[in-house]
């Protein structure tokens, strides 16, 4: 079975065509655009920018996702169509969370398509598939199994922070979430007020990492040092939101700044969120017992991240084997808009899937 899926919760236009294999999936085509350039020019997102562009990207992506899966370099609407008519069984689609006008153009795309080439269509919410794209076949070996329940997942984006406990497909639990502002947007905007264009995290990551190579430092003899707010409380809950006022503080006494100092507090700001993901999701693990931890998210690309979770599950008594996606199928993409309809295809009606910006867990 093939499925046609279509991602525009936020600032990418995703369209993927992807199949189950053995009970993981392979990606045939996965195709994105991005009006991140656009918003790296206001700072952040202004969500009409971001929808007016998804309405201009939508179909070039999707027609090149559909030629690129028949492996044809030239785009015609004509093969796209053939391609849909004849190869593809199903369409998915994110409706939720995200911006509401963003959804709307992957929604009632999917719903033109569904309706005029009579596929079935299926509704995914963005933030479980974030953990599906570590059932993609990638190039790096895995031994993730086909049966991989139970797992904890933690997602790690730019809108959301969440601890789940999966114990099947259809059955998950919410252990925790952001009190306030989650990961990525801790990354984002404590990269604003340090001057660094949007989105912030992977050069927050970057420049951090010249300070460590440079410098090797000791946690005890860091300065600026920030908090993790709620790193020891008893539940799966984070908040980051503190750590901008932290760092504005910081900026505000020191307003001259050299690139050495940047990347010594983009090294402290980057331990503070680390920090925090690793401890709650191991002990997320420990609580339940559970030995597999799945990741995903734009945060899951930061190697620094990956890294201290393997480091510090391994000095644990649980041991938990740590999974993250390729890296291409952490920051948003339709492949894994894929993977999640393929792993639990669950078709519906076209008329009766809206967009639901608020598809929160809790
Ligand atoms: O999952 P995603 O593409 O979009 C949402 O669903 O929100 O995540 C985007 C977020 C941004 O906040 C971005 O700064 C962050 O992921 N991000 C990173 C890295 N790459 C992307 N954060 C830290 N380190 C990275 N290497
Ligand atoms: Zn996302």
């Amino acid at each position: 079975m093939k499925i046609l899926a279509i991602e525009t919760s936020c600032d990418e236009t995703s369209a993927s065509v992807g199949e189950l294999d053995n009970n993981f999936v392979r990606i045939i085509s996965n195709v994105t655009a991005t009006s991140m350039n656009i918003h790296a020019g206001t700072g952040g997102i202004i969500p009409e920018n971001a929808a007016r562009m998804q309405v201009k990207y939508i179909m070039p992506v999707i027609i090149k996702a559909l030629c690129e899966s028949r492996n044809l370099k030239d785009e015609s609407w004509e093969v796209a169509k053939e391609t849909l008519k004849d190869d593809i069984d199903a369409i998915a689609v994110t409706y939720g969370p995200g911006l509401i006008g963003s959804l709307l153009v992957g929604v009632e795309t999917a719903k033109t398509l569904s309706f005029t080439f009579n596929k079935p269509l299926i509704p995914v919410n963005h933030l479980l598939a974030h953990i599906y794209a570590n059932f993609i076949i990638s190039n790096k070996p895995s031994t993730l199994s086909p049966n991989p329940f139970p797992f904890i997942g933690l997602i790690a984006s730019g809108g959301h922070s969440d601890l789940l406990l999966f114990k099947s497909n259809n059955d998950y639990k919410w252990l925790g979430g952001t009190r306030d502002d989650a990961a990525g947007e801790a990354f984002d905007k404590t990269g604003r007020l340090l001057n660094l264009s949007y989105p912030a995290g992977p050069e927050i990551e970057r420049r951090a990492s010249i300070f460590e190579k440079k410098l090797n430092p000791k946690p005890s003899t860091l300065n600026p040092k920030f908090k993790s707010p709620l790193i020891n409380s008893a539940d799966f809950d984070f908040s980051f939101s503190g750590l901008k006022t932290e760092v504005m503080r910081y900026v505000q006494k020191n307003p001259n700044m050299n690139e050495e100092l940047k990347n010594q507090i983009c090294f402290a700001l980057q331990k503070a969120i680390i920090d925090v993901l690793v401890i709650k999701t191991l002990k997320a693990a420990e609580k339940y017992n559970i030995k597999k931890i799945l990741i995903g998210g734009g945060v899951s690309a930061n190697q620094t991240f990956i890294n201290q979770l393997q480091l510090n599950a391994k000095q644990s008594a649980l041991n938990p084997k740590i999974f993250s996606p390729e890296k291409i199928y952490c920051t948003d993409n339709a492949a894994m808009i894929a993977s999640y309809a393929l792993m639990n295809y669950k078709k519906e009606n076209w008329e009766e899937i809206n967009a639901n910006p608020e598809l929160y867990f809790a």
